[in-house]
């Protein structure tokens, strides 16, 4: 689909790009937020293919879009699109937030990890000098790690594979320590589960380490943190989220930079 195909020129225009990108909450978030705002707000889904998503952008800002959320494949793609891209961003290599300065720039942001301090707020998850341990290495781990450095947590990485935790350590060398798990002891207040798939043994390798109140978030969200909520409420957790309201954060902030305010975030219990 083209930017122009869907473009309104009283509407405020907005949208969500990726392949797949059928099964995208941004359009009714967003939707939502513009209530709150009475704005006249389109935000569409758009699929394109790898190929074409550069001249995707450039057109869709050439038809006077405002803004662009990007989810996969094109993260990376859109960090090397935009000339003026945050730190945390660049860092990671991954931009999920477009939009153009008033010279008409096209900038880049991640907003996951602003996203998730949001929803952790809400929660009353302190980790603010805490110790809390991430499950997971993958891309959607990069995402939050920036946010829990600046936040000072004191932070250990478990993954089934040791490569990807060195890459990270790597990547965030300038910003602050990351260890490879290995305590025994009840150290970790909270626990941040960023696998892409549940592994039992993984977690019974780490439970002993958690403390008895510890806070248990799983970014992903729905059917797909079921089975991870399950078992951490079996072992006894109660302060448990998915990553739900992550989502809704990071649309939050994302909507914040393109319209220049922040909208109250609901999320469903
Ligand atoms: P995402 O972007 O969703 O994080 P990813 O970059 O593919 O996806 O990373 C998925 C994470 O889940 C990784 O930490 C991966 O572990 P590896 O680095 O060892 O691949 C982890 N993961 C996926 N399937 C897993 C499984 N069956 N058991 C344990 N870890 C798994």
């Amino acid at each position: 689909m083209t930017a122009s195909a869907s473009s309104n020129s009283n509407k405020i225009l907005c949208g969500v790009v990726g392949d797949p990108i059928a099964h995208s909450l941004s359009p009714k978030i967003h939707a939502a937020f513009g209530k709150q705002f009475n704005l006249d707000l389109a935000y569409h889904k758009y699929q394109v293919s790898s190929d074409n998503f550069s001249h995707f952008v450039m057109d869709f800002f050439a038809q006077g879009g405002r803004g662009l959320n990007v989810t996969l494949p094109h993260k990376a793609a859109a960090c090397k699109i935009a000339k003026n891209v945050s730190e945390d961003a660049k860092l990671c290599q991954s931009v999920n937030t477009l939009w153009r300065d008033r010279l008409g720039m096209i900038c880049g942001d991640s907003t996951d990890g602003a996203g998730f301090l949001l929803d952790l707020e809400r929660l009353q998850f302190s980790i603010h000098k805490k110790n809390i341990l991430v499950v997971g290495a993958g891309g959607a781990a990069k995402s939050i790690i920036y946010s829990l450095l600046i936040q000072d947590a004191n932070l250990s990485v478990q993954n089934r594979t040791l490569e990807k935790i060195i890459q990270l350590q790597n990547i965030f060398s300038k910003v602050g320590k990351i260890s490879a798990f290995e305590t025994e002891q009840p150290i970790f207040d909270g626990i941040i589960c960023a696998l892409s798939e549940f592994n039992q043994p993984l977690y019974e390798k780490v439970i002993s380490s958690l403390k008895k109140d510890a806070f248990v978030y799983d970014l992903n969200y729905a059917g797909r943190a079921q089975q991870t909520l399950n078992y951490f409420k079996q072992q006894g957790f109660s302060r448990i989220s998915d990553g739900y309201g992550m989502l809704c954060g990071q649309a939050a902030k994302s909507f914040e930079i393109w319209h220049g305010v922040l909208p109250e975030v609901e999320c469903r219990a």
